[in-house]
């Protein structure tokens, strides 16, 4: 069973001469993880949440995706301190579940990794040019790029077909996805330390924003706190679930920390600080983030792109112009466009960081091209992936109307999650006397709870988008049938 043992060299390139550098300790595991998370969840999704299907109840459908995906964190924890290599729920699949699970759950990581760093880099777009627009406003210039240069040239029209939007690209989110490219391919510490910056930005503004606000909370907004339904899952309890799925995206990323293990100073110990701390320390900012935006603005006007600013100006609006209050919330809406731009900035580094060490571990199992397993001699990542990664993810934000792949993206995950899930109780009846420095409490309980609660957030985009993700299996398992198949490691090693 390949991947089994921990231990120092857990990995090594193809040609054997560089590996991957063992430098991250706990405090860049858990700004990793913070990092990953905390986006465009937040910033960009949570207006449309509550606006139109959970309301101020939005809370709650913050506390049900946190749960599901506390569950599943205890059981990547497990994994990740057992076996501290970077292709997470892959190399767990392939070490539990066989290959053909594993390539099943490498192929949905790419939705979770490449895809969404190309969605939030299309939010990412849309906030710098937010911010253009007020310097514009500041100054006098006119800094904001014309339409033609900032958004997609195709989008999906009514009927879901690609159609021409009449724009050329979407410039600020290939520069975005090229920057932080070139930055991943430097280093992993060069990276962590930039992302640990900017998390330290972002994790303040929320902060304040949180402080400032306290005192416009009128708990009046929070009632009916579940509004009655309105028909589907417009509200009621069946918008709060709907709501959690769509949250659910929030979320995504604690689970990218495991991706770093073959990084970590100390896996054993810190995978399952990093892993669980940034979860913890995420959901209590979103839930007071829930909590706040609701309790300051009437919920069903922040069906916006961006519902902090959104909340923020109906606040400004009840306040007198000219007075210190004023000023406070006007400055605050800068610093929230700065805070967005950060915090959007590290979910794409995290994310083109995981998903070249995911095809790293694959490519070493023989199911993708040996060179996606070339480590830099001088920098020590795995390049190739890197800028390959780079550019498929560059293009996609460029060309491309991803935004609308979100629900792809979460279903993607969710089916990661679960396997995951299901990989720790398998693990512990096939080889309960490996070393595990961290355990899943109740296993028994746990595992399976976290399993359904992953699949049933899964049912309810699937419901909806069930053609998304049976076609990307389909193209997925194609691949794996003229390549993988044909290259595994595994097979060719029982011949
Ligand atoms: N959780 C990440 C975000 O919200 C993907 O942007």
């Amino acid at each position: 069973m390949p991947h089994v043992d921990a231990g120092e060299p857990a990995e090594g390139s193809l040609q054997g001469e560089a590996t991957l550098k063992r430098v991250l300790t706990a405090r860049h595991l858990v700004m990793l993880g913070i990092g990953a998370v905390i986006g465009a969840g937040i910033f960009v999704l949570t207006g449309t949440a509550a606006a139109q299907f959970a309301g101020p109840a939005l809370v709650l459908s913050f506390v049900m995706a946190g749960l599901a995906c506390g569950l599943a964190g205890l059981c990547y924890a497990e994994f990740a301190a057992m076996l501290p290599v970077s292709g997470s729920a892959y190399s767990y699949s392939y070490a539990t579940l066989g290959e053909v699970v594993a390539w099943f759950v490498g192929w949905n990581l790419v939705l979770e990794y490449l895809f969404a760093a190309s969605t939030v880099a299309v939010g990412w777009s849309g906030y710098f040019n937010e911010l253009l627009s007020m310097l514009g406003a500041l100054t006098g210039w006119h800094f904001a790029l014309p339409p033609a240069l900032a958004s997609a040239p195709f989008t999906f029209n009514d009927a879901g077909h690609l159609v021409a939007t009449g724009t050329l690209i979407n410039l600020p989110a290939i520069v975005i996805v090229s920057a932080i490219s070139w930055l991943v391919y430097r280093g992993i510490s060069q990276s962590a330390t930039v992302n640990a910056i900017i998390v330290g930005i972002k994790v303040i503004v929320i902060l304040l924003f949180l402080a400032v606000t306290f005192h416009y909370i009128h708990p009046a907004f929070w009632h009916p706190f579940v509004p009655p339904n309105e028909g589907g899952a417009k509200f009621g309890w069946s918008g709060v679930v709907r709501g959690a799925t769509l949250v659910f995206f929030a979320y995504i990323g604690f689970d990218a920390v495991s991706t770093a293990a073959g990084e970590a100073k100390n896996p054993q110990r810190d995978m399952p600080i990093g892993i669980l701390g940034s979860l913890f320390v995420c959901t209590l900012l979103y839930i007071a983030m829930a909590a706040t935006m609701t309790g300051i603005a009437p919920f069903r006007m922040l069906n916006t792109p961006e519902p902090v600013a959104t909340a923020l100006n109906y606040v400004l609006g009840t306040v007198a112009a000219g007075s210190t209050a004023s000023h406070v919330l006007g400055t605050l809406k800068v610093f929230v466009v700065f805070a967005a731009l950060a915090g959007l900035s590290s979910v794409v580094l995290v994310m083109l960081m995981g998903q070249p060490r995911i095809f790293y571990a694959m490519s070493l199992d023989g199911l993708l091209p040996k060179a996606l397993g070339r480590v830099h001699p001088k920098h020590r990542t795995p390049y190739v992936g890197t800028v390959i990664v780079g550019i498929v993810a560059a293009t996609l934000a460029g060309l491309f109307p991803v935004d609308v792949l979100g629900d792809l993206v979460s279903m993607g995950t969710l089916l990661a999650f679960a396997t995951v899930c299901i990989g720790v109780l398998v693990l512990r009846r096939t080889r309960p006397e490996l070393p595990r420095a961290f355990r899943v409490p109740i296993p028994w309980l746990i595992c399976p709870l976290g399993a359904a609660a992953c699949l049933f957030l899964f049912w309810q985009a699937f419901e909806t988008r069930w053609w998304l993700i049976l076609g990307w299996t389909a193209i997925g398992f194609l691949i794996y049938g003229f390549y993988g198949y044909r290259n595994s490691k595994l097979r060719l090693n029982a011949h």
